[in-house]
């Protein structure tokens, strides 16, 4: 478990990675009664693939989802990396990538972040990324910490500079948008 001053960054096993996939709340924290309730901008893929990994590999869940937890124990978002470290970074490998391609010699991990509407606004997207950045920071097998944010996202610019990663590049998401590619490269 990661903690900040204010929230727990805490690991989800599989078997909630996989209700997630169906649309259907976590069981091990205390999610809203809504959740997601439009909230969880996540495709089911991503959460079933989750799953899959955590199932497979349990000490893989600390690289995956996890839920941001307040003090009283209430889920007030999620964040985590797509996928465990991996050498190949879809963003970098991508057809409509544009930008200066940085020299990856190692694994890398690509973050995601979303606080339910409730609780923006109160700093706690910048609490929680800066920390678990810093965490993944901490392996010195990652080469570095890549995210992907559209042009418009403001919020999640100030979050991902405030977490120390910078714009190398820019790509186009599956419906065509526009996105800002990051980067914070490992020590
Ligand atoms: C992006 C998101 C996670 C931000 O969560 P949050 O907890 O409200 O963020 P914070 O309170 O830490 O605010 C971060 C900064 O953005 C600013 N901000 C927050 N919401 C904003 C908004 N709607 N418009 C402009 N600025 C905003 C804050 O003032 C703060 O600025 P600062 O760094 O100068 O102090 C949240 O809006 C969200 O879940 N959005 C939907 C999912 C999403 O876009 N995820 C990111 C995909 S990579």
């Amino acid at each position: 478990m990661i903690r900040t001053p204010r929230l727990r960054l805490v690991p989800l096993p599989a078997a909630d990675h996989l209700r997630l996939a169906r649309g259907l709340r976590p069981r091990s924290v205390a999610a809203p009664a809504d959740f997601p309730g439009g909230a969880d901008p996540v495709p089911g893929w991503l959460h079933e693939r989750h799953g899959i990994r955590a199932s497979r590999d349990p000490a893989a869940a600390r690289w995956l989802l996890r839920a941001i937890l307040l003090r009283d124990g209430t889920m007030a978002g999620h964040i985590g990396f797509h996928d465990v470290p991996d050498p190949r970074i879809p963003a970098f490998a991508d057809a409509t990538f544009e930008g200066d391609v940085p020299q990856v010699g190692g694994p890398a991990a690509e973050l995601g972040y979303t606080v339910f509407p409730p609780h923006r606004r109160r700093g706690y997207a910048t609490e929680a990324a800066s920390a678990l950045v810093a965490w993944a920071l901490g392996d010195e097998h990652l080469a570095g910490v890549v995210a992907t944010t559209a042009e418009g996202n403001e919020a999640s610019r100030r979050v991902l500079t405030s977490a120390g990663l910078e714009v190398i590049g820019r790509c186009r998401d599956q419906d065509g948008e526009k996105e800002l590619v990051w980067w914070r490269p490992g020590a």
